[in-house]
């Protein structure tokens, strides 16, 4: 579903991705974890388009996104080609990015008219049924503002889903969030995984990391340092940096 290779990104003068490869296949979670700083969140940007990379090659489903040139360059395919590469990927961020002048349901239909170009009517009963699957049906006509952080969450993700993604991107979802909001986020992306979505979250949830994602990756200083199946992963950390990473987080 993605394959990322070699992917550089500097900020001028500071590299904050040094040659980063992954690939996600259909169905796979994957957990990306790692310290402040490492580049997890810009590599994550990078796969759908929201930072330019300067090298390496990015592949969705097949399709080339961006690819080096004869002098290792990136090069991104044609605009509409890149818009319709990255309709496919949902992103949840941290902040939760909810339009707040609109409600709970304006919130979820506003990608699917104005993107897609869809009917409101075409749409609307997929959204009560995406929120009813988050949970949230009785807020649809609330505003963002009356909502606590995990109910905000939750609209996010059922807004990134009614655009009917096959790849699901999440920037630490919960990590605005308080202990007691942060679990029924997690049970929404859990149960997301049960239905096989295809989904690269980054997180410092090892709980998640650990139970649900089926690979977890470790990104430090811009470099990808392991990535194994999530068992392996915490009995048995291969490099010295993910074990003190371990450490740290217990
Ligand atoms: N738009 C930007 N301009 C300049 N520097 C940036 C920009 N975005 C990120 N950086 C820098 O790139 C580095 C990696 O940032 P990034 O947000 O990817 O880290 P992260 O692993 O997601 O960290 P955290 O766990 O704190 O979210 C940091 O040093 C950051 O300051
Ligand atoms: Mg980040």
């Amino acid at each position: 579903m993605i394959l990322a290779d070699g992917i550089h990104k500097r900020f001028g003068a500071h590299e904050v991705l040094r040659g980063v490869s992954l690939t996600l296949a259909k169905g796979e979670v994957i957990a990306v974890i790692g310290p402040s700083g490492s580049g997890k969140s810009t590599f994550l940007r990078c796969l759908n388009h929201l930072e330019t990379i300067d090298a390496g090659r990015i592949d969705i489903e097949g399709d080339t996104l961006a690819a080096n040139d004869a002098h290792g360059r990136a090069r991104y395919v044609a605009d509409a080609e890149v818009r319709r590469i990255c309709v496919r990927m949902g992103m949840v961020f941290q902040h939760f990015n909810l339009f707040p002048h609109l409600t709970v349901l304006q919130n979820v239909i506003e990608a699917p008219i104005t993107v897609k170009g869809m009917k409101r009517d075409a749409i609307l009963p997929k959204a009560e049924e995406l929120l009813k699957k988050v949970g949230l049906l009785d807020k649809r006509d609330a505003y963002p503002s009356r909502l606590s952080g995990g109910q905000k969450q939750r609209v996010a993700i059922a807004r990134a889903l009614a655009m009917e993604p096959d790849i699901m991107l999440f920037d630490e979802p919960t990590s605005a969030l308080d202990p007691e909001l942060t679990g029924e986020v997690l049970r929404t992306m859990r149960q997301l995984a049960d239905e096989h979505m295809t989904m690269l979250v980054v997180t410092h949830e090892m709980g998640f990391a650990r139970e649900v994602a089926s690979r977890v990756a470790f990104m430090d200083g811009g470099t990808l340092i392991e990535s194994q199946p999530s068992a392996d992963f915490f009995a048995n950390p291969q490099h010295p940096r993910t074990r003190a990473f371990l450490e740290s987080m217990l």
